[in-house]
């Protein structure tokens, strides 16, 4: 496997003598042939068996809470969060088990700190070349931003020999890519962003048809059957196991991995139709889908931290509007009891929602409305997608001025994004640029919700 991450470090460390790996850089795992010490002020640490890497700290040191805050970003000091405590006793070879973001109680938790989730969703990160993964990552590093959410999906029916995809599919049997644009792409994005001390959130397949998803599982698996047998059959749940085995199972020790999803935006139904009448649209179908796929990630991966991946729906007896009402196989409150799920997601889209007219006072009260059922739950709830097309600064404000007065967990933009060496990033409308007027508006909003803890 040709592992760019070497490829990576080898560029950012080409002023550096090889006789010590610089700070952050590769110091061990399978194939590594260059040094194995750390420069000073770092520790060779285990992440698994392809790599290890000198992450600030000493054998002797604890970090204090401070450095270990999500107070992260600026390149001074990149990866304060994965610093692991660059783990005093365990011998080379044996893998670190602190260092992973936890929860505790409605916050997130870090090598004994708050970490802060202000971030931003890059699904696109996969699909670049590894110095427009860097230059990602820089942007979203000096924007203040702590967290990424990425697409850990891309399910195609013929090769390509460009970007990554995860899994091929012909005539119902999926292989896991493990060539030049496979998994090698996706360990290209969680090495860039470990060495910006950025910490990922992976959604894990997606609801749409856009790279893949459901649907290809569907056909593949269920030929003719309705976007909601992905939740029923099972086939497609041994299949999406086993992807999860391979995808998941790789990464189960990467501490620069927060959480997976299990999907991006699962609904009842999908890109092929309508629903079933067996798909549940008050919920039950979807909660038992998740109960299932939650606590099969937990069983090959205890480490890390498992969502959904939803819009956030409600199921109200008198909903006022749409999102309120039963629909979609939602059901944000029962969702939130599940014990494999460690915290709550929900997006924010008015525009697309019936809510154009009134888009900033409705997405107010829908920030509300979850953080109450955050204090309910008592687990982190973030607002992990939102985006409107219009007055996009003013109704941000407001609506991060509501997640920090109304102690909502934290929140991701869609989307950030950056001009890389083919031009900017796509724009689907809602992507905000470093030279524009409302990315210093989020760089703010980071701030003041690191300050908040
Ligand atoms: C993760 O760590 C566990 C416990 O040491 C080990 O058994 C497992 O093989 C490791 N997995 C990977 C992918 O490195
Ligand atoms: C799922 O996919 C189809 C469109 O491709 C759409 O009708 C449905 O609203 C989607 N739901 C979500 C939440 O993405
Ligand atoms: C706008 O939304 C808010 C919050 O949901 C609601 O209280 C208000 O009545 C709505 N206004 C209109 C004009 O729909």
């Amino acid at each position: 496997m040709a592992f760019r991450r070497a490829a990576l470090f080898a560029l950012l460390s080409a002023a550096v003598a090889l006789a010590q790996s610089p700070i952050y850089g590769q110091c061990g795992g399978e194939g590594w042939t260059g040094a194995t010490t750390c420069a000073t002020g770092s520790v060779c640490t285990f992440s698994n068996d392809w790599y290890s890497q000198c992450i600030p700290g000493s054998a002797t040191t604890t970090p204090s809470p401070t450095s270990a805050s999500s107070a992260k970003a600026p390149s001074s000091s990149p990866s304060s969060s994965s610093t692991a405590t660059a783990s005093s006793t365990a011998p080379s070879g044996t893998p670190i088990t602190t260092g992973f973001v936890k929860t505790n109680g409605q916050k997130f938790a870090l090598n004994g700190a708050d970490y802060v989730v202000a971030g931003t969703n890059a699904y696109w990160l996969a699909q670049e070349s590894d110095a427009d993964i860097d230059t990602a990552f820089n942007d979203i590093v000096a924007a203040g931003l702590t967290t990424v959410r990425t697409w850990g999906f891309n399910e195609v029916t013929a090769a390509q020999n460009y970007g990554a995809y995860y899994q091929s599919w012909s005539n119902g049997v999926a292989t896991f890519n493990t060539g030049d644009f496979g998994i090698s792409r996706f360990d290209a994005v969680v090495a860039s962003a470990k060495a910006h001390g950025i910490h990922l959130i992976v959604a894990l397949t997606n609801n749409w048809s856009d790279y893949g998803g459901m649907d290809v599982y569907v056909s593949q698996l269920n030929p003719g059957g309705t976007h909601d047998t992905f939740y029923t059959n099972a086939k497609v749940i041994a299949a999406y196991q086993n992807y999860i085995k391979e995808f998941v199972g790789r990464y189960a020790n990467e501490s620069t991995i927060m959480a997976w999803e299990l999907a991006n935006e699962p609904r009842c139904s999908g890109s092929t139709g309508s629903a079933s009448s067996a798909c549940d649209t008050t919920g039950s179908t979807i909660n038992a889908w998740a109960q299932t796929i939650s606590a099969y990630i937990k069983s090959i991966d205890p480490n890390h931290l498992v969502a959904m991946g939803d819009e956030g729906w409600f199921q109200e007896a008198n909903p006022p509007t749409y999102p309120y009402a039963p629909g979609v196989g939602i059901d944000f409150v029962k969702n939130l009891q599940i014990s494999t799920l460690d915290f709550g997601t929900f997006h924010s889209y008015p525009e697309s929602w019936g809510q154009q007219a009134n888009e900033s006072a409705w997405g107010l009260q829908w920030i509300a409305d979850h953080a109450t059922a955050q204090v309910n739950a008592n687990k982190p709830v973030i607002l992990e997608e939102f985006g409107v097309t219009v007055n996009q600064a003013t109704i941000y404000t407001g609506w991060w001025n509501e997640i920090i007065s109304s102690g909502l967990t934290g929140d991701l933009i869609w989307q950030a994004g950056s001009v890389l060496s083919n031009g900017p990033t796509a724009n689907d409308g809602y992507a905000v640029y470093p030279t524009g007027t409302v990315y210093p508006v989020m760089e703010s909003a980071a701030a003041a919700l690191k300050k908040r803890g």
